[in-house]
C-alpha cells in the first residue's frame, strides 16, 4: 500500500492548478456587490480531525459566506426548538434553483428543505420568534463567532444592504410563506435577519474552523465544546449531502462524495465525517449557482485523500 498522501502537499497542489485554470464561472450579479469581487481569488483550507491545517491560496481573505450560513442557522434554530422546526420545513431535495417558488404553491407554503432560500427564511422566522430582529442576529453573529472560535466575525453591511435594495425574488417567497401562515414575524423582520446573515464574511480559515463540529460528531475538538449531540450532526451532515448544493446536489454527491453546503459569493463548506472539515473559495459560480472551481477542487482532494464517504 502507498503511504497516505501529505495533507499540505495535496492542499497546495490544488491550490496552485486552481490558480491556472482558465474556466473559473460566473460571478454572481444579482445581488450587485457580489460582483465586485476578483473572480481570480481562490482559497482552500483543510483542517483535520487532529487539528492539522493545510491552507492554500487566500485562505485568510474574507468573503460573503451567503447560503452556507444556512447550516448554521439550521443548527441554532434546532438547538432553539428542536424537531418542531420540522413542522415548517421538510427535508427533501428539491431539484429546483435555490430561489424558486413553484412547490410552495402546491405544497402549502411549507419549502422542501432548510437550505433553498424559502426553506432558510422559514428558519430564519423560528430564530426571530420571542426576539427583536437585532437580537436575533446578534444571536446568530455570536453563534458564529464561537463555533469559529473568533470574535473577529462580522457582517458586511454594504452586500446586506445591496441585497435588502434587489431582493425581490426573497420579498416574494417570505410573501408567499406568510399568506399560509408558515412564518410568525412580519416579513420585513425575517428578511432583514435572513439578509444580514447571508452577508457575513469569513474567510477559509474561519469556516473551516466553524465546520469542525460536523466531522467530529458535533464537537469541536479544539474548544472541546459539545455543539450538538451527535446524532443532530449526522442530520445536518445528511442535509447538506443531499439538499446542499440544490439542485447540483446529485452532480455534487457523485463528483465528490461529501456532505457540503455552497454559497453565491463562491466559497463551499464540506465534511468528511471523521476526517476534517474542509472550506473552498473561488467566486466563480456554475449554472446552478454554486462554485465551479470550488466543486472541482474538492473533487481533487477528495480524490486524492481517499475520503468520499461512499
Ligand atoms: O437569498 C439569496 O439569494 C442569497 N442571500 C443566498 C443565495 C445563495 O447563496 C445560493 N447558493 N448558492
Amino acid at each position: 500500500m502507498s503511504p497516505a498522501p501529505d495533507l499540505q502537499t495535496v492542499v497546495s497542489d490544488i491550490a496552485d492548478e486552481m490558480r491556472q485554470r482558465r474556466d473559473r464561472g460566473q460571478v454572481a450579479t444579482y445581488i450587485p456587490e457580489l460582483a465586485r469581487v476578483d473572480a481570480q481569488a481562490f482559497g482552500l483550507v483543510v483542517i483535520d480531525n487532529d487539528g492539522n491545517v493545510a491552507a492554500g491560496g487566500d485562505s485568510d481573505t474574507p468573503f460573503s459566506i451567503q447560503s452556507i450560513s444556512k447550516v448554521f442557522t439550521l443548527t441554532l434554530a434546532l438547538g432553539r426548538i428542536g424537531d418542531r422546526l420540522w413542522r415548517r420545513v421538510g427535508r427533501e431535495p428539491s431539484g429546483s434553483p435555490f430561489n424558486s417558488i413553484v412547490q410552495l404553491e402546491r405544497e402549502r407554503g411549507i419549502p422542501r428543505n432548510p437550505f433553498i432560500n424559502a426553506g432558510a427564511i422559514a428558519v430564519t422566522d423560528a430564530i426571530v420568534s420571542g426576539h427583536q430582529p437585532r437580537e436575533a442576529l446578534g444571536d446568530i453573529l455570536r453563534f458564529m463567532q464561537f463555533i469559529a472560535d473568533d470574535p473577529s466575525i462580522m457582517i458586511d453591511d454594504a452586500v446586506a444592504a445591496s441585497e435588502q435594495r434587489t431582493g425581490f425574488r426573497n420579498v416574494a417567497l417570505a410573501n408567499y410563506m406568510k399568506s399560509f401562515d408558515v412564518l410568525d414575524n412580519p416579513v420585513d423582520f425575517t428578511l432583514g435577519v435572513y439578509f444580514h446573515h447571508c452577508a457575513i464574511a469569513m474567510s477559509c480559515r474561519q469556516l473551516a474552523t466553524a465546520g469542525r463540529f460536523l466531522a467530529h460528531l458535533g464537537r469541536n475538538p479544539a474548544t472541546g465544546h459539545l455543539v450538538v449531540q451527535p446524532e443532530r450532526a449526522r442530520r445536518i451532515n445528511a442535509i447538506m449531502l443531499t439538499c446542499g448544493h440544490y439542485d447540483g446536489s446529485g452532480e455534487f454527491a457523485y463528483r465528490v462524495g461529501l456532505p457540503g453546503k455552497s454559497g453565491v459569493g463562491g466559497g463551499i463548506l464540506a465534511i468528511a465525517p471523521g476526517k476534517a472539515s474542509i472550506a473552498v473559495w473561488s467566486p466563480g459560480l456554475d449554472d446552478n449557482g454554486n462554485s465551479h472551481l470550488g466543486r472541482i477542487a474538492l473533487e481533487a482532494l477528495t480524490k486524492r485523500m481517499g475520503w468520499s464517504i461512499f
